[in-house]
């Protein structure tokens, strides 16, 4: 529906149609005269496990540490296999977190209670909601929530224990009606893990813990808590799914690939255990292995290599899986060194087997897994990054090897090969002098972060690229100082990135991908901003930068044609079929007036959108929208158009090509 502020555009282009000012810019548009095909993979995302944007985001899992593997970093003393448990009421019992016996090797930790008789122990569990203002696991009245564990009885707590599970509020009461009442007696294998699940039906909204009464006599081991609302998506997917508010902000960013897991996550900090390993994100989700994040915490993998693929088939993205180098991060401390050249030869075969997962046949070892799974189709895999933000020799040596091998046995895989984690300087020169003489062929990864003013200042950058080495802008956003703790994702750093993205797009010859990152943030988990996407429990809000993402996203053409502007805005032009999308950055305090001279127009209204703020504006979940996109109309009468840019502008028109019959 139009606003009124559109409304009231709409009839400012009238007015000004009649009396065009002497001083107005002017941009001129050929559409008539391509240039050449702009990439159709040019605009993407990029998901990291950054500021709890998985576990405690996107991930519907409401429980956190559900599993008791929580361990420090590097570090076994740092190690919190308690952490978001707590111990509440205890009687002739005890509770202690064992390793003997797990469910599965790579799940190694759960929760033993041991009672004499008449025994009991309370623990509960209180979500990643610590920050939140529910302050807990964020339960909402009327929906309903999926509810497993497993567990283990020996003979005695069979004969009598009970297990009592709900979800109350700091008062106690409960949200979701009458407890979970087992009776062990009912479970038919002892000493057996089982799985028990059910749902609950939300009757309140609120912060909750999760209660875990148990009581008898005996030995009961649980592990593997899960809580996740029915309303997620991808429910059956066996990681157990997403929170789909957040999907559906991403999908309403068109992203043409979906790049993932990192990222520093994948290099691993400090020992090599905590590089990324996808084999360990695959199956049935009580036998991944929880690798400690690079950023804080544990990465549950319950959003493993099989979710992430179905994701990009949900969004209509390609995947761009990124896979360790056999380096760990090189802009940290390290304790391990880098596999030797020998150990990447025979690490090469992850690689492989990754892509077989991806898109073996079902007589595969790793094909079979994933159909196993629930995908009996391949996944559409074009692309494999090898290294996050890696440079140096001790990168690309490992790289060739890696690179080769998956070229060899899969040459329609295009490898992606890390410049480093600078735009410009020795380093940066250093890693495409590499990259020109050995990988011309492959896809080049660019991260930069850099002050807001570099990008409308850099807009010609890659018009003096070869062409035929293509570039990947995997990583990039306009950093403003930081205010308070943070970097705002505010107003003039969004135009920033979208004067430069004229320059991008003007050159998607040679830059085929780009991406902003981070993409997501959790209100109270803050590693680094800015972020495109800020949520909190249950609500989600985008930033000025993620409307410039989606506004050239969905206005992004198949061909580039031809444009020019006799002042200082920033633009381009691009068509599709039958239309024209034309997108204009005024990076400037003033009101531009600005005539559009478009050849071969037909007369028409046009439509589009326009985001315009002040230059320090930010949203925020007060106020989601303070700075967002509004439809806009314009007149084009002989092919000509009138409009008036407020200052601090992007505006983004569509006009048909299509003479009206
Ligand atoms: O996007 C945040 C971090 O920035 C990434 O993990 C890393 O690749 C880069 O340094």
């Amino acid at each position: 529906m139009r606003n009124r502020f559109a409304m009231a555009l709409a009839f400012t282009v009238f007015m000004v149609c009649c009396c065009a000012p002497a001083f107005a810019d002017t941009l001129t548009v050929n559409q008539d005269q391509p240039v050449h095909a702009v990439s159709p993979t040019l605009y993407g995302i990029f998901i990291e496990d950054i500021n709890c944007a998985v576990d405690g985001g996107l991930y519907a899992e409401l429980l956190k540490n559900r599993s008791f593997e929580n361990e420090g970093l590097w570090n076994p003393q740092h190690a919190d296999h308690w952490e978001a448990w707590s111990l509440k009421k205890r009687e002739k019992a005890q509770a202690v977190l064992e390793n003997d016996a797990p469910l599965h090797e790579n799940n190694p930790t759960y929760l033993r209670v041991s009672m004499e008789a008449g025994g009991l122990i309370r623990v509960v569990n209180q979500g990643f909601g610590g920050n939140s203002f529910r302050g807990g696991v964020p339960i909402v009245a009327g929906e309903s929530y999926d509810f497993s564990f497993w567990m283990r009885a020996d003979e005695t707590a069979v004969a009598g224990g009970r297990i009592v599970i709900s979800l109350t509020d700091a008062a106690g009461n409960s949200l979701c009606g009458a407890p979970l009442d087992i009776s062990l007696a009912r479970q038919e294998e002892e000493n057996q893990w089982v799985k028990i699940g059910t749902a609950f039906t939300a009757e309140a909204t609120g912060g909750a813990v999760l209660s875990v009464t148990v009581s008898g006599q005996g030995t009961i081991d649980l592990d593997m808590f899960s809580l996740m609302p029915q309303s997620r998506t991808g429910a059956d997917w066996p990681g157990g799914g997403m929170r789909t508010d957040i999907v559906d902000m991403l999908r309403e960013l068109k992203p043409r690939f979906l790049r993932f897991p990192g990222g520093c996550v994948v290099e691993g900090t400090y020992v090599r255990e905590n590089a990324y390993d996808w084999k360990v994100t695959v199956g049935n989700v009580e036998t991944r292995r929880e690798i400690p994040n690079t950023w804080g915490g544990m990465q549950t993998m319950g959003v493993g290599f099989y979710e992430y693929f179905c994701l990009c088939e949900e969004l209509g993205a390609l995947p761009v899986p990124v896979v360790h180098a056999g380096v760990l991060c090189q802009a940290r401390d390290v304790k391990d060194p880098p596999l030797t050249l020998e150990e990447t030869a025979v690490y090469a075969q992850d690689i492989l087997d990754l892509i077989e997962f991806a898109t073996g046949d079902a007589d595969t070892t790793w094909g079979a897994l994933r159909v196993q799974m629930g995908h009996a189709e391949p996944f559409d895999l074009q692309y494999i990054a090898i290294g996050n933000e890696n440079w140096g020799t001790v990168y690309f040596s490992r790289y060739e090897i890696l690179s080769k091998t998956v070229k060899d046995r899969y040459p329609d895989i295009t490898c992606i090969v890390a410049a480093g984690p600078v735009a410009e300087g020795g380093l940066f020169n250093d890693s495409w002098s590499n990259i020109r003489r050995m990988f011309a062929g492959d896809l080049v990864d660019e991260h930069y972060y850099m002050n807001s003013a570099w990008f409308p200042s850099h807009i010609s950058r890659y018009d003096k690229y070869p062409r035929a080495t293509k570039v990947f802008l995997g990583e990039y956003a306009a950093h403003e100082p930081v205010q308070g703790t943070r970097r705002p994702n505010n107003v003039y750093a969004a135009l920033c990135e979208a004067a430069y993205l004229t320059g991008v797009e003007r050159n998607s010859d040679v830059v085929v991908m780009s991406c902003y990152a981070p993409l997501l943030c959790r209100e109270g988990e803050v590693d680094w901003t800015p972020d495109l996407i800020w949520f909190n429990d249950d609500e989600v809000y985008a930033t000025p930068s993620y409307y410039v993402q989606q506004m050239f996203s969905l206005a992004c053409g198949t061909e580039l044609v031809a444009s020019e502007t006799d002042g200082d805005l920033f633009q381009v032009a691009t068509r599709t079929g039958n239309a024209l999308q034309i997108k204009i950055v005024n990076l400037s305090e003033k009101t531009k007036p600005l005539t559009l001279l478009l050849s071969g127009i037909p007369d028409q209204t046009a439509h589009g959108q326009m985001l315009a703020g002040e230059k320090n504006h930010v949203n925020s979940f007060a106020k989601p929208d303070n700075a967002a996109p509004q439809e806009v109309e314009i007149v084009c009468t002989d092919s000509k158009a009138e409009t008036k840019l407020p200052p601090w502008s992007l505006t983004v028109l569509e006009f048909s090509l299509a003479e009206r019959k």
